[in-house]
């Protein structure tokens, strides 16, 4: 437990503490870069997002980072067939400059999302913009500072970007039960297991958030009122409560499972590796 006595007033970084108060921004800073260099990466490739073992029909492996497809581009390696795409083939006016990958269409509603989340915001203003750095460590000093009233007043468009979330998490789980068909037949593969973990995670990060849980029991003097029973509601709102007080974790194992799910996708679509599933192929 740190006090605010322990707080030097101080030139930058220095502090009386003497644990490792260092360690969790370093982690998280490195940690979330590393994702965000992949995920950028993955973003702009607009190839190897698709695998159904050469099959046609019902079913194949569609990465997180691209769906939902709402367009197409013909001919490309390992792309979806066009009838996934919600709006048909490529559109004729994208600047050829920007790579014409469906991922680069879909990826700012998630990642709008994390990027107001309340504990993504906790660790990137600590670990990237060093204010503070941690709890009783003198950071860099802000005058006039408006905390998210001013330049940061976007960050409240979290309880918004919660609807979006949830879509998400509604598009993905119909991705998980995509992956259990090839070409129409019923059959299960790594693959497939690892789509059908990925919006579970998703879920536990989702129905966590803080605003899920305001959404689910705020306003509420009174969870027994006026019979004295517990409401639906409040077994709604214990269950969020449950997921929210375990937030960091979903949103790091969320996190993490989301870019591997991509990452198989794409090794197995480029025949770098294989597939293990009843299928036999
Ligand atoms: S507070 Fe983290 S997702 Fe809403």
């Amino acid at each position: 437990m740190v006090t605010f006595s322990q707080q030097s007033s101080g030139k930058f970084l220095s502090t009386y503490r003497s644990d490792k108060w260092w360690f969790e921004p370093l982690w998280t800073g490195l940690g979330f870069l590393s994702f965000v260099a992949y995920t950028t990466w993955a973003m702009f490739q607009g190839d190897y997002y698709w695998w159904s073992g050469g099959q046609e029909g019902f079913g194949g492996y569609l990465s997180p980072f691209y769906s939902p497809l709402l367009f197409i581009k013909e001919a490309v390696v390992g792309s979806a067939p066009m009838d996934h795409s919600w709006f048909g083939s490529w559109p004729g006016w994208w600047p050829v400059l920007i790579p014409a990958s469906p991922a680069i269409l879909i990826l700012a509603g998630p990642l709008s999302f994390r990027m107001t989340c309340y504990y993504y915001r906790k660790f990137y203003y600590r670990a990237y913009f060093m204010s503070p750095p941690a709890c009783a460590v003198s950071g860099i000093s802000q005058k006039n500072y408006k905390g998210e009233t001013a330049l940061l007043v976007f960050q409240n468009l979290h309880r918004y970007t919660l609807y979006i979330a949830l879509g998400f998490v509604v598009i993905l789980s119909y991705d998980g039960f995509l992956s259990l068909f090839r070409g129409g037949e019923f059959g299960i593969g790594i693959g497939s297991i690892i789509l059908i973990i990925n919006p579970i995670l998703l879920a536990g990060y989702t129905f966590g958030c803080h605003a899920f849980r305001h959404l689910t029991g705020g306003n509420q003097d009174c969870f027994t009122c006026p019979n004295g029973k517990p409401t639906f509601r409040h077994m709604v709102w214990r269950g969020v409560s449950w997921l929210n007080s375990r937030h960091i974790l979903w949103a790091w194992i969320s996190m993490l499972w989301v870019a591997f799910a991509d990452f198989y996708v794409r090794m197995v679509s480029s025949g770098r590796w294989i597939d293990i599933n009843t299928w036999g192929f």
